[in-house]
């Protein structure tokens, strides 16, 4: 896959390395860009063969600055919606993805790039990353997600103080609010991250994907209906060529190569 404004690189144990690069507008998500990372979502998809997605950003500056706010001047409120529509969906495939989704923030998280953040699984941040929902400072809130899913991750309140100030919130702010599952010194981060991918990369991932089904799904039912859920994934795994294999490996004090099936 070639792209201008995306580059990847598949690593050991299938693990996709994809990094926004715009560095000479901090990352900015403009349309060619949102546009690819849609055509790259759905080859992931299609092909299946990543079992773990880290997202980074290019550079040393920033992950994603947010959207590109050149590309948003003199704007409808009709293409304001159609602008919203796309960040939205492209960022709902990325979450909907049955592979995780890490995010390796490794600078600005800003704007839309928060948002991308939210979207993704969970966090490995650099210790000098630098968080923050800034629309309100442009006369604009998040439209791509932030207002909903930010409090779902932090609480109600830090979401709309973060929203409301649209200042610039440090990477150990976001680890103690539980945004940011690792802090990471920032010279390791890639490292680290590979580390952890790696790990994800080597369990069952037919399990992996039906236990991000069921989590993601917590946040839309009732406890009584999760718990269903749960079940119903849980038991569909028993029909996996994994399950047997994880089980014998167990039995038999080997190492689970697991086929994905
Ligand atoms: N869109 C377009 N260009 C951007 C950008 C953005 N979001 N963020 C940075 N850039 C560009 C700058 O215009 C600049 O380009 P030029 O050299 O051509 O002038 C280049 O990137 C470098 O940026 P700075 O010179 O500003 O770098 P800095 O180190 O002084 O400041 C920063 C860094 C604090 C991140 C600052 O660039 C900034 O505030 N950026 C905007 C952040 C923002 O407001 N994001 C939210 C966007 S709106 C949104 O995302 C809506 C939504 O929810 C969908």
């Amino acid at each position: 896959m070639t792209f201008n404004t995306l580059s990847f690189e598949t690593g050991a144990d299938d693990v996709g390395l994809l990094k926004i690069s715009r560095a000479k507008a901090l990352n900015a998500l403009n349309k060619e860009l949102l546009d690819e990372l849609m055509t790259f979502i759905e080859k992931v998809k299609q092909e299946n063969t990543l079992r773990c997605l880290i997202i980074t950003g290019e550079g040393d500056k920033s992950f994603v600055a947010g959207a590109d706010i050149k590309e948003m001047q003199n704007m409808s409120p009709e293409q304001g919606k159609t602008l919203s529509n796309r960040g939205q969906e492209i960022f709902n495939a990325i979450e909907q993805l049955p592979i995780p989704v890490i995010a390796c923030v490794n600078g600005f998280a800003l704007g839309g790039g928060m948002e991308l953040v939210l979207a993704c699984d969970f966090v490995i941040s650099s210790d000098k990353a630098k968080y923050g929902l800034p629309e309100v400072s442009l006369g604009l809130i998040p439209g791509y997600g932030g207002t909903q899913r930010l409090a779902r991750s932090i609480g109600v309140h830090r979401a709309k103080m973060m929203t409301f100030t649209g200042g610039i919130y440090s990477a150990q702010e976001l680890y103690e609010w539980g945004l940011i599952s690792k802090l990471v010194a920032h010279d390791a981060l890639l490292e680290e991250t590979m580390k952890t991918a790696s790990l994800v990369a080597q369990r069952a991932p037919v399990a992996i994907a039906k236990a991000k089904e069921s989590i993601n799904a917590m946040r839309d039912l009732s406890l009584e209906d999760g718990l269903k859920m749960e079940q119903n994934c849980f038991a569909q795994l028993f029909s996996t060529e994994d399950y047997t294999i994880g089980l014998d490996a167990f039995i038999e004090k080997k190492k689970p190569v697991f086929s994905g099936k």
